[in-house]
């Protein structure tokens, strides 16, 4: 039986590529063969966003079958499961209720491990060699939970000053999780938004490289038109334009995760 390998995205930074590189890491993984669970921990819905209509991702947020009211419950996941149009690729969908998830879960026992049991029987029936969880731009109890449920943690930085700028908090509070979930680990940074026109990118680069312990991907991605045109698209881009730059560089970049996840 597979074993199923979960692993977040996370990063206080807003707008750094969490959602972007979420969603077509899975896609590509999924059109590599592998089998894909995505779970959208975010009340912005944009991992929903990228896969259905805004239309459909508000019918699903409105309805009862949305991770807030499953974690809420601390039900099973299996029964939350969508298929997205894409074979291998399925989706837990997200709810703007997600807002209020910190404080409806403060008074519950054992409360950083709810996802992860909400989790459970999905990982143990090895359906998935997959279970990918994209979190908010936050550093609370939600993304606590969000880390306690997962083997690996992808932190994707976007080349710029600003965008480094928080990291080490980041890494402090990821160091604070680990004490409490030992095997947690950080699979690596994957840059993201880069400019090669810019000098800042090398400089990204080179303060990235001097974090000793902290691995960064190989890959990277480059800033990409065709991302935006496919978000509007409900569709990631290694799917609406699969000879586009930023399809191509995903598709090494979900090469690169599947073979330090599998190791
Ligand atoms: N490589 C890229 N090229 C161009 N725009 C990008 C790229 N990656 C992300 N974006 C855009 O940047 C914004 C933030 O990305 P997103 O994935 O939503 O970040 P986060 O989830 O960390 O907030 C989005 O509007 C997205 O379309
Ligand atoms: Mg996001």
């Amino acid at each position: 039986m597979a074993l199923t390998k979960t692993i977040c995205f996370t990063n206080n930074k807003g707008g750094s590529g969490k959602s972007t590189t979420c969603s077509n890491v899975g896609a590509a993984m999924a059109q590599a063969g592998k089998k894909v669970l995505l779970v959208d921990g975010d009340m912005q819905l944009n991992l929903s966003l990228s896969f259905f209509s805004e239309d459909e991702v508000l019918r699903m947020a409105e309805s009862d079958k949305n991770l807030y009211h499953a974690v809420l419950r601390q039900k099973d996941l299996t029964d939350y499961i969508v298929h997205t149009a894409y074979d291998n690729l399925d989706l837990v969908p997200s709810s703007t209720l997600m807002s209020s998830i910190e404080y409806e879960l403060f008074p519950k026992w054992q409360r950083e491990f709810i996802l992860k049991r909400c989790l459970k029987n999905i990982r143990e029936s090895g359906e998935y060699d997959f279970i990918l969880i994209d979190a908010p731009p936050t550093l609370g109890g939600w993304v606590m939970n969000i880390l306690c449920a997962s083997d690996f943690v992808i932190v994707p930085v976007e080349a710029s000053p600003w965008g480094m700028f928080g990291l080490a908090n980041m890494f402090d509070f990821l160091q604070d999780v680990k004490n409490m979930v030992p095997e947690l680990s950080v699979l690596g940074i994957v840059v993201t938004k880069a400019d090669m026109r810019k000098g800042y990118f090398k400089q990204t680069m080179e303060t990235l490289s001097e974090m000793e312990e902290i691995y960064v991907f190989h890959s990277f991605i480059r800033v990409d038109s065709a991302i935006e045109w496919s978000q509007d698209s409900s569709a990631p881009v290694v799917e609406f334009k699969k000879g586009s730059r930023s399809a191509k560089e995903y598709k090494e970049l979900a090469e690169e995760v599947i073979s330090r996840a599998s190791r």
